[in-house]
This record gives structure tokens, C-alpha cells and sequence, in this order.
């Protein structure tokens, strides 16, 4: 059938004339099938999809998708969610357990007894301030606003007592004063006063604690800070906890430095090294000051001090004198005292004296002159 259909009938037999109308049809048939099968100029293929965040959002969706579709995810998750609220639920009981043993102050049987330990020691040596302010506070009497042209007719405003000052200016201090410091290399000042640190020692007037900076632990065995001020303390003591958090031998004292050897007469305790920076302008008696170090210090024990006053030029004394009131009212400070001759009247022996600032900045280390 297949062949009887594929052989072709007989050829028909067209005229002559017929051949040129033949080959034009042909001859136009292979033209257009040409055109149309002539490949159309191919369009640029499209740029791969952009990584946008919707593609991206897309693709975490249908991930998430095939992830939960996947038969273990879901016991797995259901897992992880149980122990989630487990840990979270023995947090919350933890924590309010804490804060009910911390509120009633009974010990905490949850705890164990090293943390135990270390909370005491941090609420009785670092976290206490002692309170031994054992003078009467003196009165700021219009009396002793008034200036006080002592023996040498210097121009000194009266002694009174700063504390109130301090306990003002505490918080904002730090800011007040950090780029006077750093511009006229009190820094510097402060670290070289430190590395002459050691044993135990008693920084008095503390402030804000501006040498806890240049602490060394490796010399330093204990550390008492004694400030008048409770605010200027507090800050101290923030700072040191902050630095040496496991620092032990750390005591904070309010009290006067006037007072020193009477609060120290009930513990017998003695110091290898006693220092102070900025603080006997703030004092009202330094005499006092420097006695009571003399008192409390070891046989061959250093005080070690950094202090401002009457400068070696009398233009920058005058100056001082005409604001030293305005400055005693503003700062606690009494910026022209004559630091050379209380340190003399003191009877320490001087083994080292600098000055800086036109000889307003004063550096002493000094030893009681009965050692050797
Ligand atoms: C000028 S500030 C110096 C603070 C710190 N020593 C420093 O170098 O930055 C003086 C400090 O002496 C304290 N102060 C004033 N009178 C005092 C006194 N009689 N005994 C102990 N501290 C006193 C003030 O509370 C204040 O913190």
C-alpha cells in the first residue's frame, strides 16, 4: 500500500511552455521560504535576577518551606523550643530568688559558697565606705570668708572647711578639669607619682580617683583612699571597682585629713606610703595634714606629695592673690598658699623636690627625719 502510494503516477506532461512558469514558481517558493525561514536577529539574552532583598526573601521563604516540610525539623524544633523555656524559666526563678535573698540580706543557699565569699568581700572591702568624720565641722562663718593676710603678708584666703564644696562639684569634676590636665601634662605628673607607690599605702584626698589610672597592683599591697567627701569618694571607689575588680585589699574612708591619726589610733594601722595630690590647698589646717602623715608612717616610709601654690614669679602671685577668694568659692582650692615653707614647718625631711608651672606646681618626696 506504503509503496503502491509512494510511486509516483505518471509524470504529466506539461507543454513547453509551461517551464518557465515552472521554474519562476519555484524559483520564487525557495525566495520566500528563504525570508521566512531566515533567522530573526536573536534579542539579548535576559540579565540573571538581581539579588535583591525580595529574591533573597524569596528564597529564605521557600528554604523555610522545604525545611519544614522535612519530617525530623519539627521534632527537632519542638526540642529546642521545650528547652528554651525551660532555661528561661530557671533564669527568671534564679534571678527573683537573688533579689529576695539580696532584699531580706539572708544568705542565698542557691549560691555557691565561693560566689558566696566574693560578695562579701566585695560589700565590706570594696563596696563600704568607712564614715569616721571625727572633727567638728567648722562653720562657714563670714568670718572665715574673709581673707587672711597671714605672717608674710600674703594675700591667702581664711581656712574653712571644702567638704560642701566637693560634694557639689563631684559629678561634674572629671569633665571640668581633664583638658587642663591633659594640656599641661598633669598626667604625666600623676603616672611618674605612682611608680613611687608601694607597700601600703594611703592616698589622702582622693577626689575622684584621677590616679587610679596609674595604679600599680604588682607594687602596691593595700590601698586605703580617704577623702572628706562622700560624693568624691563614691567616685573613686566606682572607678577602682571598675578597674581592679579583684583587687581585695581596697578601703574607702570619709574622713578628714586633719583627723587622720585619731581615726587610725583604734586600728594601730601604718602605711609605707603616703601620698596626696592637689589636696593640701583644700585642707583647712595642712599643717595638721602633714603631721598626722608624719604619725602614721612606717620607719622608712615615703610621703610622696604633688601640689599647687605661690608660684616662682610675682606676677603670676599677684594674680592668684586678686582671684584666690573667687577661686576658694568656685574650686574648695587655695591656689596661693606657700607649699615650700608648710612643707619646711612640717619637719619631714625633703630627699627629692621638683617644680613645674612657673614654679607653681610643686613635687616633694619626703621621709620622716628620725630614719635612717
Ligand atoms: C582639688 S581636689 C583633688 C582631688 C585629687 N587628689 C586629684 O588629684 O584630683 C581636693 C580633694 O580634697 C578633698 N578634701 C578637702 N579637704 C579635705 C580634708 N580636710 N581632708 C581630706 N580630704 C579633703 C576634697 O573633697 C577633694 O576631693
Amino acid at each position: 500500500m506504503y509503496n503502491l502510494l509512494k510511486r509516483s503516477p505518471q509524470p504529466i506532461k506539461r507543454p513547453l511552455g509551461c517551464l518557465s512558469q515552472n521554474v519562476l514558481l519555484t524559483s520564487s517558493a525557495r525566495l520566500s521560504l528563504r525570508y521566512f525561514s531566515t533567522p530573526k536577529p536573536s534579542r539579548p539574552p535576559a540579565p540573571p535576577p538581581k539579588n535583591s532583598f525580595k529574591t533573597k526573601y524569596k528564597q529564605i521563604k521557600l528554604g523555610w518551606k522545604q525545611l519544614n516540610e522535612h519530617p525530623s525539623f519539627r521534632t527537632w524544633a519542638s526540642f529546642g523550643m521545650i528547652l528554651l523555656y525551660v532555661a528561661t524559666a530557671y533564669a527568671g526563678i534564679q534571678y527573683l530568688n537573688d533579689t529576695k535573698y539580696k532584699a531580706t540580706g539572708d544568705p542565698n543557699p542557691y549560691k555557691k559558697k565561693e560566689d558566696l565569699e566574693k560578695e562579701r568581700l566585695e560589700k565590706t572591702q570594696i563596696g563600704e565606705i568607712k564614715d569616721v568624720n571625727t572633727s567638728k565641722q567648722t562653720e562657714n562663718s563670714d568670718a572665715h570668708k574673709k581673707c587672711n593676710h597671714d605672717k608674710d603678708g600674703l594675700n591667702v584666703p581664711a581656712p574653712r572647711d571644702t567638704t560642701d564644696i566637693f560634694d557639689g562639684l563631684a559629678r561634674e569634676y572629671d569633665n571640668k578639669i581633664w583638658f587642663e590636665e591633659l594640656s599641661s601634662h598633669i598626667w604625666y605628673r600623676r603616672r611618674q607619682l605612682m611608680k613611687q607607690i608601694k607597700g601600703d599605702a594611703l592616698e589622702v584626698s582622693c577626689g575622684t580617683g584621677r590616679n587610679i589610672p596609674y595604679f600599680d597592683k604588682e607594687n602596691i599591697t593595700s590601698i586605703t583612699f580617704l577623702d572628706s567627701s562622700k560624693t568624691m569618694l563614691e567616685i573613686a571607689r566606682e572607678k577602682f571597682t571598675k578597674k581592679y575588680p579583684e583587687y581585695e585589699k581596697v578601703q574607702y574612708v570619709r574622713g578628714k585629713a586633719e583627723d587622720l591619726a585619731q581615726m587610725a589610733s583604734h586600728s594601730g594601722q601604718k602605711f609605707d606610703t603616703i601620698f596626696e595630690t592637689f589636696g593640701l590647698c583644700s585642707h583647712e589646717d595642712p599643717q595638721a595634714a602633714l603631721e598626722n602623715f608624719k604619725a602614721l608612717l612606717r620607719p622608712n616610709g615615703r610621703i610622696v606629695l604633688l601640689e599647687h601654690g605661690r608660684s616662682s614669679y610675682d606676677s603670676l602671685n599677684q594674680t592668684m592673690d586678686k582671684k584666690a577668694e573667687q577661686r576658694v568659692e568656685e574650686w574648695g582650692c587655695r591656689w596661693n598658699l606657700d607649699i615650700d615653707a608648710i612643707v619646711q614647718d612640717s619637719g619631714l625631711e625633703i630627699l627629692e623636690s621638683k617644680k613645674y608651672h612657673f614654679g607653681s606646681t610643686y613635687y616633694y618626696i619626703l621621709k620622716r627625719n628620725d630614719d635612717e
